[in-house]
């Protein structure tokens, strides 16, 4: 006989979903809206998938009230949405374009209409273009300009948003977008790329500072970091000590500067040359406090040594037998792994903040529309589910976790795969723009309405 079993979420857990500018809202060139780097990039041959565009993506600019009301329908309890730069400050310094401040204005009284708390992400990778062709990441001077942007958004909206993200995923921005070239701004340099860290990671200090002049006392700041368990692919020494670099420049490189104030020496001694002089204070700016970490998880990394795999001579590895995803293998053990281990590692690190949360958690899954009008994608809910003990494992463990974020809320423009990769609990329609509840986003709203998952027995 099954019986079926609550695993209870503890009281006040946030439960919510992510999206960001470029994925969904389209209208790259209306109302005032200046050119980011992945306008241009999304441009050049070769760079998306089938020459794809976010031109207009789902077209969230003009179909919010929409969206609004499928967020009440899901019955989130908060969105974690990405400001586009250039629809704020076209050039990312200079001129404010009102109009772009006034959308994001009714988006966030729209949200609170609705009792949804409203997640705000200053940078989501959409880089204002004429920063790029002032040197982008690669400068310092980028970093005073996310400050003044920061501040804009802060005067602005700093009455009615209570939680503020600066960036998300230092490490894709500086790594996809510097070095390997996947994504914008597609350069292809060790050097820039480290540049990029440092600058990225200094901008959010700047930024925190720059909010916390202008925010009220209740505000709740943080940042976003993508994080992976990194395994060894065996036991021997070469293995260890190359998923030990790995860590060391997914992970650690981002924490250490920001939850202790230092680069990791390891890491350093790796790129001897190549790392970016530090000027004095930046690191007690990189680890400005903040109120929450986001943590973004979907796979894990398995590691071997591999003297041609430069430049960390460490190869990827994607052990037979498991469950893969279009994009990754999906590992819910990991998110534990990650968890506990990051709880171990950090929590007395002296600017670890007290709050953490799952920023984004999601898998591509090819849906379709049936017969009926019904998404049935079983393989989300599965994910969601076994993510989601893994998940409550980790908080019985003791890991100060605080609230779950599903990425996505709606299908979305997946970067350099186009729009081929649907991670969405509504499904959008590319033709008509339509949106369609799936089977996940009505298992997820269930989740939410008893802040516990059900599970077989
Ligand atoms: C994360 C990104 C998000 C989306 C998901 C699948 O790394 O933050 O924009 O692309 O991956």
């Amino acid at each position: 006989m099954t019986t079926s079993r609550f695993l209870r979420f503890p009281a006040g857990f946030t439960w919510g979903a992510t999206t960001s500018a470029y994925q969904i809202e389209g209208a790259w060139n209306e109302d005032g809206k200046g050119l980011s780097i992945w306008d241009a990039f999304v441009r050049q041959p070769g760079r998306i998938e089938r020459g794809e565009t976010g031109n207009v993506a789902a077209d969230h600019y003009h179909r919010w009230p929409q969206d609004l009301a499928l967020m009440s329908e899901l019955g989130l309890g908060a969105y974690c949405f990405s400001i586009a730069w250039t629809r704020v400050q076209p050039d990312g310094y200079g001129k404010v374009n009102p109009a772009g401040l006034d959308f994001y204005q009714r988006l966030v009284d729209g949200l609170l209409e609705r009792g949804i708390q409203p997640w705000l992400m200053l940078y989501h990778w959409d880089l204002p273009l004429a920063l790029q062709e002032r040197g982008g990441w690669a400068e310092r001077d980028t970093t005073f300009r996310f400050a003044d942007y920061a501040q804009i958004i802060a005067r602005h909206l700093g009455d009615r948003v209570r939680y503020w993200v600066t960036h998300n995923e230092p490490a894709v921005i500086a790594f996809l977008g510097h070095f390997t070239g996947e994504h914008a701004p597609g350069i292809q340099d060790p050097v820039i790329a480290l540049r990029a860290v440092h600058h990225v990671l200094l901008s959010h200090g700047y930024g925190v500072q720059a909010l916390r002049a202008i925010l009220p006392a209740s505000a709740q700041l943080g940042i976003i970091l993508n994080l992976y368990p990194v395994y060894p692919a065996s036991s021997s020494p070469e293995d260890q000590q190359a998923a030990q670099l790995f860590d060391g420049v997914q992970n650690r490189l981002f924490l250490d500067a920001l939850l202790r104030g230092q680069y990791p020496l390891d890491v350093l001694q790796h790129f001897t040359g190549l790392f970016p002089e530090a000027h004095d204070g930046d690191l007690e700016i990189i680890s400005e406090p903040m109120d929450f970490l986001g943590i973004n998880y979907y796979t894990r990394a398995v590691v071997r040594y591999d003297p041609k795999s430069l430049p960390l001579q460490a190869e990827l590895l994607f052990p037979e037998g498991n469950e893969y995803s279009q994009m990754w293998e999906i590992y819910p053990q990991g998110l534990y792994d990650l968890l506990t281990r990051l709880h171990l590692d950090y929590r007395d690190a002296p600017f670890c903040p007290l709050d953490w949360y799952i920023t984004e958690n999601g898998v591509p899954v090819p849906d379709g529309v049936d017969f009926d009008g019904r998404v049935r994608d079983e393989r989300r809910i599965r994910f969601l589910r076994r993510h989601l003990k893994a998940l409550h494992r980790a908080i019985q463990a003791g890991v100060p976790i605080r609230g779950y974020f599903h990425w996505s809320l709606m299908d979305n423009f997946e970067w350099a795969y186009g729009y081929r990769m649907r991670f969405g609990l509504i499904y959008v329609d590319w033709e008509t723009q339509q949106r369609i509840i799936k089977d996940s986003g009505r298992f997820y709203a269930e989740v939410i309405r008893r802040n516990a998952l059900e599970t077989a027995e």
